[in-house]
């Protein structure tokens, strides 16, 4: 078969280099890929937003089947497109990618199908904003309906801060993503993920992983896309995981069925470990970065047979077997992330790093330069390790990411502090 992967980031070079194992592979291409994706498949310079383009080249090249990395295809489209054109695709259709897409969307179906999450008002004027900041006090988080890449929720502690929150979304702050609100009590506990492969039926679950999201050491600092992640979590234990299955994913699951917007691809359930309970606090469409490299790392399973599998709704026969070791994922960023940042800058040592056996070096922005490989975007590189633990696999990604010579980036040096 041949395939095309959508993306350009380490989660899309973590699918690349696991679909690049398959049996059933013929050709692998990635649009637009980076320097690391390279060694997996062809790289094409085609954005994964420019629809015409994907379409063309997958007729051109006998595609069989795309696989969709980020969560801007999907909502825009892009599985309906290849669809209607006779290509089949992996990951959620518009209708269903608004889980992602629209939080107010995510939330009235948490409403009708009876699935537990935060109480929450959606609002589309200042007027409404305050009628609900008032009404449920303070402390109060409002989030910008729409993408706005991690960047548009806010933990009011007072009102004040809630009003002012909500007007300024309101005022464009995030673009379209703010002209709509979702204003939702503050929850209590600890955040956990789980992961599932759904084939619009069937819940198939992953392997547990959890990331870090601050930018600095004891999670301090603002937040990013993720700054590392390891697997296995042990916050979801068996019960959480049967728990967020039974109570949370395959009610929605059934619920877009039944409204006819049924679901495939990877459902990532942001979750909080509430006193009542987990509750769901947002999902995702896609497989998250770099939970996605670290999941990867362990899957021992054919992974192009498992997405066919969720496309064609044969994920009820399929059963998927993990590697017993631990995976942990250290990114490197550059100087500045998540704020402005600069490129171009070489990165060296990458073949040392990968030269320790159960090292696996994922590129989330790099490019060509005139030396060998240079930074090109905020996380970098996904210096990932195998080990017998947690902490076995935190050593050896370490000792992976000091042979890597690169002073303009930066990484945590505590990713899987609580498993360790
Ligand atoms: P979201 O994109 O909706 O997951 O929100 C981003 C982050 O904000 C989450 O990972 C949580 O840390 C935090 N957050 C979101 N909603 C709530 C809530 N209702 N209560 C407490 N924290 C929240
Ligand atoms: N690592 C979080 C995400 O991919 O959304």
């Amino acid at each position: 078969m041949n395939v095309l992967v959508v993306g350009s980031g380490g989660r899309e070079h973590a699918l690349c280099w696991q679909l690049a194992a398959s049996p059933l592979l013929g050709a692998l291409w990635c649009a637009p890929g980076n320097a690391g994706i390279e060694n997996e498949a062809t790289c094409v310079a085609l954005d994964p937003l420019d629809f015409d383009g994907l379409v063309s080249f997958c007729r051109e090249k006998a595609i069989d089947f795309v696989v969709v990395g980020p969560e801007a295809p999907l909502c825009a489209g892009l599985v309906d497109r290849l669809d209607a054109d006779g290509i089949a695709a992996f990951g959620p259709r518009a209708a269903a990618a608004r889980i992602e897409g629209s939080k107010g969307f995510m939330k009235d179906l948490c409403a009708r199908h009876g699935v537990p999450t935060a109480a929450y008002r959606r609002a589309a004027s200042l007027a409404d904003a305050e009628a609900f900041i008032a009404a449920q006090g303070a402390p109060i988080v409002v989030k910008a309906d729409g993408l706005a890449g991690g960047k548009g929720v806010v933990l009011a502690e007072t009102e004040d801060e809630a009003l002012d929150a909500a007007r300024a979304a309101l005022d464009g702050a995030f673009g379209e993503a703010g002209v709509e609100l979702v204003i939702e009590e503050m929850l209590d506990g600890e955040e956990a993920s789980y992961f599932a492969l759904v084939d619009g039926e069937t819940v198939l679950p992953l392997e547990t992983a959890q990331d870090h999201k601050a930018v600095g050491d004891g999670d301090t600092g603002p937040n990013t896309g993720g700054m590392g992640a390891y697997s296995p979590a042990s916050a979801m234990t068996p019960a959480l995981c049967e728990e967020a299955r039974t109570r949370i994913v395959e009610p929605l699951v059934r619920g877009m069925a039944q409204e006819g917007t049924p679901y495939n691809g990877v459902f990532y359930a942001g979750l909080m470990l509430t006193a009542d309970g987990p509750k769901l606090l947002e999902v995702n469409a896609r497989f998250g970065d770099p939970e996605c490299q670290v999941l990867l790392l362990r899957l021992k399973s054919d992974l192009l047979a498992a997405l066919m599998a969720a496309h064609d709704g044969e994920l009820g026969d399929f059963d998927l077997r993990w590697r017993d070791e631990a995976a942990l994922c250290v990114v490197l960023a550059t100087e500045g992330y998540p704020g402005d940042y600069e490129k171009g800058s070489p990165i060296r040592g990458i073949d040392a790093a990968e030269a320790l056996e159960d090292v696996t070096v994922f590129h989330a922005g790099t490019a060509h330069g005139d030396a060998g490989v240079v930074a090109a975007g905020g996380r970098v590189l996904g210096v990932t390790a195998l080990g017998s633990g947690v902490a076995a696999a935190q050593r050896l990604a370490y000792d992976a990411v000091d042979r890597i010579d690169w002073p303009e980036g930066f990484c945590r040096r505590d990713i899987g502090w609580r498993a360790v």
